[in-house]
């Protein structure tokens, strides 16, 4: 079995610990253990402080499930813990992994979607997130690659890395051709709620409201507690379920009893930790906007709808990656497109995991810009 390269983690890697401005960053901004803590009331702290660090349950903490059962509008056994929604995607990849069967996947997207099925022997077929299509999602595409043997059908909305959003009506739609068709209709929601009106990204229900579809989210993106690794699984169907709690049971056991905790405290005063990264990309959307209108003669964009991240491109359509390269060296990380199997004239600029420092980091980028197309004219 072969899982090709993480391009995207061997560049994070190489980078991320040692630079000043962080723009590579798809999360909105960290907290800090205390900061969570501090969410609390003292009996919640004193419960952390002594918490049993014993194995979990595999179905996922009580309290944490009951409080994302109330946050999704769902039951309660609806709800599966995962460690991350990395897992949720090794869990059903796995158990789609049925000799001559095949995948519906986006392109770009996070690689994992793609790399897990063709290491499983999976077929994998794309739709195109397509900047001519202003990075529509479209559903007619979808359907199209379905056939008899397609076993599951994954979106991303808001997608990573373009910030595509789906509206409800369209899920509803290809809710339906799912459910007819017997396909399991994944939706990846790590993004989700976070949203961008002033650039028709208007906000959409949770998938979880959809009968038949499963829902995976996590604390690592809109929560902005990525090192918790906690996601979960929204599933209706009991016997799903039982798989999922059995692959995860082989896969890791359980989850860290006091990440469970945390997840659980962040949960119960998501209004404090969802607000802080929609405050904090809906401010730095705007710089960037007012950026990519200064620099349009260098770098194209379509401002995302939702999300976190932006997808833009060199006009020249040049690979990105001695761009990516050349902001590096002056302590700029972004991340090439090739490391979403996209056009590699994009790059990805994650827009809100920087508070204060953005408007510092646009400026410095911007230096880069200039000087990358100052070159540029001169060997023309
Ligand atoms: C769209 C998408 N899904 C899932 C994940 C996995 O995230 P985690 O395992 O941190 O929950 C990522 C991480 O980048 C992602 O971008």
């Amino acid at each position: 079995m072969q899982l090709k390269p993480f391009l995207l983690d061997i560049w994070l890697d190489s980078y991320e610990h040692n630079i000043e401005f962080n723009l590579a960053a798809s999360t909105g901004p960290c907290w800090t253990l205390n900061e969570i803590l501090n969410l609390a009331g003292e009996e919640e702290r004193q419960r952390f402080l002594n918490q049993n660090l014993v194995y979990g349950r595999v179905a996922g903490a009580e309290g944490l499930r009951a409080a994302i059962a109330e946050m999704q509008g769902v039951e309660v056994g609806a709800v599966q813990v995962v460690n991350g929604a990395s897992e949720a995607l090794l869990v059903l990849m796995w158990l789609a992994a049925e000799p001559g069967a095949n995948v519906i996947l986006p392109q770009p997207g996070f690689a994992t979607f793609s790399a897990l099925p063709e290491s499983l022997g999976l077929e994998t077929r794309f739709y195109k997130v397509r900047r001519e299509n202003q990075f529509r999602i479209d559903i007619e595409e979808i359907r199209k690659l379905a056939d008899g043997n397609t076993k599951l059908i994954l979106v991303n909305s808001p997608h990573h890395p373009t910030g595509a959003t789906m509206s409800d009506e369209e899920l509803d739609i290809l809710h339906e051709f799912t459910s007819r068709r017997g396909i399991q209709l994944v939706i990846d929601e790590v993004y989700h709620p976070i949203f961008h009106p002033m650039y028709q990204g208007s906000a959409t229900k949770s998938a979880a409201r959809l009968a038949h579809a499963t829902v995976i989210q996590d604390f690592s993106k809109a929560f902005a507690l990525p090192g918790i690794r906690t996601g979960w699984i929204v599933e209706h169907d009991a016997k799903r379920r039982e798989r999922y709690w059995n692959a995860r049971a082989y896969f890791s056991v359980s989850n860290n009893p006091a990440a469970e905790m945390l997840a659980e405290i962040a949960m119960r005063h998501r209004d404090s930790v969802l607000g802080r990264t929609q405050e904090t990309a809906s401010k730095n959307l705007r710089l960037l906007d007012s950026f990519m209108a200064a620099h349009r003669e260098t770098l194209g964009w379509i401002p995302p709808r939702g999300g976190m991240t932006a997808f833009p491109w060199l006009v020249s359509g040049e690979n990105s990656r001695a761009f990516c390269q050349a902001a590096a060296e002056q302590g700029i990380l972004l991340v090439p497109g090739d490391c979403f199997e996209g056009d590699p004239a994009h790059f990805r600029l994650g827009f809100a995991a920087v508070t204060e420092k953005f408007p510092e980091a646009l400026e410095r980028l911007g230096r880069v810009v200039k000087s990358w197309s100052a070159t540029k004219m001169a060997k023309v």
